[in-house]
């Protein structure tokens, strides 16, 4: 039986339902530009931090599955989450490994992927992080923190500048995505900062803030 549509089927805060449905819209052109871009130019900031031994890896947002696929190339098992039915299905098609597991879920809540009761031992949230309201990030590195394995790491990339129109992003602080984190026990071992890969995206004046975290075991042992 098909998978129900996740857009449809859970109660999404509305400025994510719009956020979807501009990926859903643009899907044909945004899946072209995301696999024109290459993983290991775009990790460059961080890539020394991803474990060279074989791990599991969840990529939350992942598009059309150009990351994951760059992973699972390694040698990694990757759950690739993406809610956006068109985005998930050119990963599938696109993307063909045993290595990559898809799943239709949604931040900040991941109740499906939760459900698998699984540890990772690496969680990618490349460029979906300004896509979350701020009141929702506590939320997100919560339910995050409860599928990790003790020394997780953690990478989060942030835009800053003007999104999409279509798309809408918000202003994320940093600062309080870091502050949140390490009360959660996930601590902070690189900032880093980077220019945009895709010239549309320099001419527009976006730039990116990149995120390593280290989990140490979540001290309010709510997991
Ligand atoms: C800018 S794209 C990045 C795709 C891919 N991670 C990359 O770096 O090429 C943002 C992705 O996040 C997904 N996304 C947006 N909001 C999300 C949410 N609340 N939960 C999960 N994924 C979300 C979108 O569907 C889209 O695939």
């Amino acid at each position: 039986m098909p998978e129900a549509d996740i857009l449809h089927e859970m109660e999404l805060p509305e400025s994510t339902a719009a956020i979807l449905s501009g990926y859903q819209r643009d899907a044909v052109a945004l899946i072209a530009r995301y696999e024109a871009v290459s993983p290991a130019d775009k990790y460059r900031a961080v890539a020394d931090l991803i474990p060279r031994w074989q791990c599991n890896v969840v990529d939350i947002g992942a598009g059309s599955g150009v990351d994951a696929a760059w992973l699972a190339a390694k040698g990694h098992r990757v759950l690739a989450i993406e809610p956006v039915e068109p985005l998930r299905r050119a990963g599938e098609r696109l993307h063909p490994s045993d290595r990559i597991e898809w799943l239709n879920d949604i931040l900040p809540s991941l109740a499906r992927a939760r459900a698998k009761a699984r540890q990772f031992d690496l969680v990618l949230l490349s460029a979906v992080w300004q896509h979350l309201r701020d009141d929702l990030h506590e939320e997100a590195l919560s339910n995050i923190s409860r599928m990790l394995k003790p020394s997780a790491r953690v990478i989060i990339s942030v835009r800053n500048g003007p999104g999409d129109p279509s798309r809408p992003t918000f202003a994320v602080s940093v600062e309080r995505t870091i502050a949140i984190a390490a009360l959660l026990g996930l601590h902070t071992i690189r900032h880093a900062r980077a220019e945009s890969l895709q010239q549309r995206n320099r001419d527009a004046g976006v730039s990116w803030d990149w995120l390593a975290m280290e989990f140490t075991g979540n001290p309010r042992g709510d997991r």
